[in-house]
């Protein structure tokens, strides 16, 4: 399969997936497509998701004009999609956070910037609306309030705290890919090796999308230039002490609203709801931190059970398709955030290529309302699902 596909013939994220891997230099690839340890939870992620029925249900209603639109925070998505924060996105496409965020605006839905994107929030909030900010808690609190400065000065509406990286899950594949762990002339040759097996990347990124720097942390290093350098410097700046406490002292810096990216359990939800967060994004990660855990689509019933509708509930990890977005909202979230299928899509062909990547989506999620009888998605819920024989 995977050798026909061509950009024009892209049916699925699956396809991207393919022509990612076929354009991306290796280490790339296999730092978007891994997760962590024996990625168990990477593929639970999908097949819990997979798992779930859809209720077929025919003729019930006028199912000629759908509604997809759900709004938050008062933003209108024209579908409940999110594209997630995903560092070093750059590195996938020529300015590829820019692209993403254009890509994102024309769709209707919010872009979010990940802390070590290689644009800066300046640069994405200059070619397209403001993104949402993404944080990560880093030991050097002065940075902290200085990218929520910056990122509020850009006009981002939304900050989303990850709160699930206090160290990073050890991820195999970017060890034995070269990404990690190698260190002067064997990375060389290892990087330019993949480089130059990888000409239409080189042409596209690695001449014409520099600088391949972090963007918005490039402020913080010295005389550190290479983009391993950067995540040497963000790996070795994670912060093990933060506690529900810091949402006080990130409160204070900033007066919209606040995301906690990373919640999995029910008890987690309420302490994020009793420090103040407006809402919560259920996640894993996409299964690159703990391996073992439970995907978040599992524990989204409980979560949004133990938060009985105070907070804006959305879900991550896994999501691949427009029947899979349904199937999230119907089980209570808001909006899927997206990883994995828009950076496919980025490294297959830049910003028309998510484009078009979200159309499928929307396509699917048409399909999958009409044939469950859902005129609008805000009003879906669990009937929208087929639970057992008994259900
Ligand atoms: C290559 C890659 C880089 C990521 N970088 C970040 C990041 O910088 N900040 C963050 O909060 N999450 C990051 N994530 C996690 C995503 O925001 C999101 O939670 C995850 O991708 C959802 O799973 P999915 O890829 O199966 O859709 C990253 C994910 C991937 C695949």
């Amino acid at each position: 399969m995977s050798s026909r596909i061509s950009l024009r013939r892209a049916a699925s994220v699956a396809d991207y997936r393919q022509l990612a891997r076929r354009r991306l230099p290796n280490i790339f690839f296999e730092y978007i497509d891994g997760g962590s340890y024996a990625e168990h939870t990477l593929r639970r992620n999908v097949s819990d998701l997979e798992a779930i029925s859809l209720r077929q249900r025919v003729m019930l209603h006028d199912m000629s004009a759908l509604d997809m639109g759900v709004e938050t925070f008062g933003q209108k998505l024209s579908m409940p999609v999110i594209l997630a924060p995903v560092g070093m996105a750059g590195m996938f496409a020529r300015r590829g956070e820019v692209q993403g965020a254009r890509a994102a605006a024309a769709a209707g839905l919010p872009f979010c910037l990940s802390t070590v994107g290689i644009c800066s929030v300046e640069e994405v909030a200059r070619a397209a609306p403001p993104p949402w900010f993404q944080l990560y808690v880093i030991k050097d609190r002065g940075y902290m309030r200085e990218l929520l400065k910056r990122a509020k000065a850009a006009g981002s509406p939304v900050l989303l705290l990850t709160v699930d990286l206090p160290v990073p899950g050890a991820r195999y594949r970017d060890v034995r890919s070269g990404f990690r762990g190698l260190t002067g002339l064997p990375a060389f040759i290892n990087q330019t090796w993949d480089g130059l097996t990888h000409p239409a990347w080189l042409w596209d990124v690695w001449l014409h999308g520099r600088p391949h720097i972090l963007g918005s942390v490039a402020g913080a290093l010295t005389g550190r230039k290479s983009v391993t350098d950067f995540l040497a410097w963000i790996t070795g700046n994670f912060d093990r002490s933060m506690t529900w406490k810091d949402l006080e002292w990130i409160r204070a810096e900033w007066d919209g609203p606040i995301v906690i990216k990373g919640v999995l359990d029910p008890e987690d939800a309420r302490s994020a709801r009793a420090a103040g967060a407006q809402g919560i994004v259920v996640s894993n990660h996409g299964g690159r931190q703990l391996d073992g855990v439970r995907s978040p689509i599992s524990a989204l019933p409980g979560i949004v059970d133990a938060l009985g509708g105070d907070l804006e509930v959305f879900v991550d990890s896994g999501v691949r398709s427009g029947l899979d977005v349904l199937k999230a909202v119907a089980l209570g979230a808001k909006a899927c955030l997206i990883g994995r299928a828009w950076v496919y899509a980025l490294g297959a062909g830049g910003q028309p290529a998510v484009a078009r990547m979200l159309e499928t989506l929307r396509a699917e999620l048409e399909v999958a309302m009409i044939l469950t009888g859902c005129q609008a998605v805000r009003r879906a819920g669990p009937h929208l699902l087929d639970l057992g024989p008994d259900a």
